[in-house]
């Protein structure tokens, strides 16, 4: 994989509802990670492709939405994990529609393979990829595809 530096280099990772109680949320599907942990990692990862990364985690759906609305201008690619929100909230895809930057969709645990409430995701068709059941390690496989993106057009 090349780490070439790319001059849009901005990616904003968004965490949703529940994200910030990683660590005492179910380690079966979630692992034992904190987001300061998992933070911390993306971080890393980040600045070994050349990337830097900005974080946002809220609980209130407006909050996600309005941050989205300010993206313009201040990120060139977003990393989103909207938690459950992932599989009711049409107002985040039309926020992620109207934000108009490459997207990658990250969940640590399968949602494939879990309730049948979950396999559904709103914001699926506007993502250049939808990485499940990765772990933390989505993460990074999420910021390799929009290197890949940002370096290629
Ligand atoms: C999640 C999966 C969602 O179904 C769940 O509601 C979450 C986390 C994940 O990362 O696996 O909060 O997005």
């Amino acid at each position: 994989m090349s780490t070439r530096a790319v001059a849009h280099n901005r990616v904003e990772v968004m965490h949703g509802v529940n994200l910030d109680m990683l660590g005492r949320r179910d380690p079966r599907h979630y692992g034992s990670l904190t987001l300061d942990d998992l933070e911390r990692r993306i971080t890393a990862d980040a600045s070994d492709l050349g990337l830097t990364v900005r974080f946002f985690q809220t609980n209130a759906e407006s909050e996600f939405v309005e941050h989205l609305h300010r993206l313009d201008g201040l990120a060139d690619a977003i990393i989103l994990n909207p938690g459950a929100w992932t599989h009711y909230a049409w107002a985040i895809h039309d926020a992620l529609e109207l934000a108009e930057l490459p997207a990658v969709e990250v969940h640590l645990s399968d949602i494939h393979a879990r309730e049948p409430w979950r396999r559904v995701s709103v914001i699926e068709d506007l993502c250049l990829a939808s990485i499940v059941g990765r772990g933390p390690d989505g993460y990074r496989e999420a910021l390799q595809r929009l290197h890949r993106q940002l370096t290629l057009g």
